[in-house]
């Protein structure tokens, strides 16, 4: 299995355009050894031919040019985009759709309260009606079940219902129901390679520990060090547990979940500008370094 990091940020990016927090300033000025980061999104192949995009960040545009296997250029319009799986309805892992319209028809897997929310609140489904077939709703059952996508045939992909959070434009902002948020669990039927993919994770309770546990790769949120980090840096108010974001330190943290499983590799996406694990020279990637932990970037590429 290829997996391709085409954006590891969170919502806003890494600089985010109105920010000007110590990080944004930062890597804006070049005063801080980072670098700078797109709204998260990845690319899972079996063949690093044909690949299935997950979510569809709204830097997409420029995703897609950084990375030539997604163009392979065999006719005169052209993508090596197969699939399109959304894991939930945020604005950071759906708004590509809309810069995708001149590629319609595409498939698009999610759940059905995920089609719900871009069927209202935010009616992608809807709109890119007008273009060319728009985006086919494949319906991600919560049954455990894995399921394929004729792209990638080898990939298993099971979907994980996770407690998180839905869009404030949603009817379930505040009161979460099962498919609001997914991870996947995409096996390799040919190589046996496992991942466990999250970018929102806001809850780890036993099930969920059974599916990491079994993973080789663990690509999670990294949305933020601390629960509080937006009130500290004086950005927000919102706490990353209201937000459906566990954050990495502290007693029940991302750092101790990730400590108790056997993964070869476990890497943090979905990374919000104000975290200090974006700073190389930080005590709390150090932190992240002394526990085997991986900070993704754009571009990171990864076999399975
Ligand atoms: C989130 O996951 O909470 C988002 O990144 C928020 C957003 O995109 O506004
Ligand atoms: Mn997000
Ligand atoms: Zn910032």
């Amino acid at each position: 299995m290829y997996i391709q990091i085409l954006g590891s940020a969170a919502g806003g990016g890494f600089p985010q355009w109105n920010c000007n927090c110590r990080n944004c300033r930062g890597v804006r000025d070049g005063s801080l050894r980072t670098q700078a980061r797109s709204q998260s999104s990845i690319a899972l192949s079996d063949n690093g031919k044909d690949w299935i995009l997950c979510n569809a960040s709204p830097d997409i545009r420029s995703q897609l040019e950084s990375f030539p296997a997604l163009q392979p250029a065999r006719q005169l319009r052209d993508t090596a985009i197969g699939g399109i799986i959304l894991l939930d309805s945020q604005i950071d892992h759906c708004t590509g759709l809309l810069t995708l319209r001149e590629g319609c028809p595409h498939q698009v897997w999610c759940t059905e309260m995920v089609h719900q929310d871009l069927s209202s609140g935010f009616p992608l489904f809807n709109m890119l009606e007008h273009w060319n077939g728009g985006l086919q709703h494949q319906r991600i059952e919560l049954d455990g079940a894995p399921f394929s996508i004729a792209a990638c045939p080898d990939l298993a992909i099971t979907a994980i219902a996770l407690r998180s959070s839905a869009p404030p434009y949603s009817p379930h902002r505040g009161n979460p129901h099962p498919g609001d948020n997914i991870g996947l669990f995409v096996e390799d039927r040919r190589t046996g390679g496992k991942l466990f993919y999250a970018p929102g994770l806001g809850q780890v309770d036993d099930s969920l520990l059974n599916w990491m546990r079994r993973a080789d790769c663990l690509l999670v949120d990294g949305t933020l060090w601390r629960d509080d980090e937006m009130r500290v840096c004086e950005v927000g108010d919102k706490l990353g547990s209201e937000m459906g974001h566990l954050c990495q330190s502290g007693p029940g943290g991302m750092i101790e979940v990730l400590d108790g499983l056997p993964a070869a590799q476990k890497i943090l996406i979905h990374i919000n500008n104000t975290n200090p694990i974006l700073d190389l020279d930080s005590p709390e990637h150090a932190e992240l370094r002394a526990h085997d932990i991986e900070v993704a970037w754009d571009g990171m590429s990864i076999q399975l």
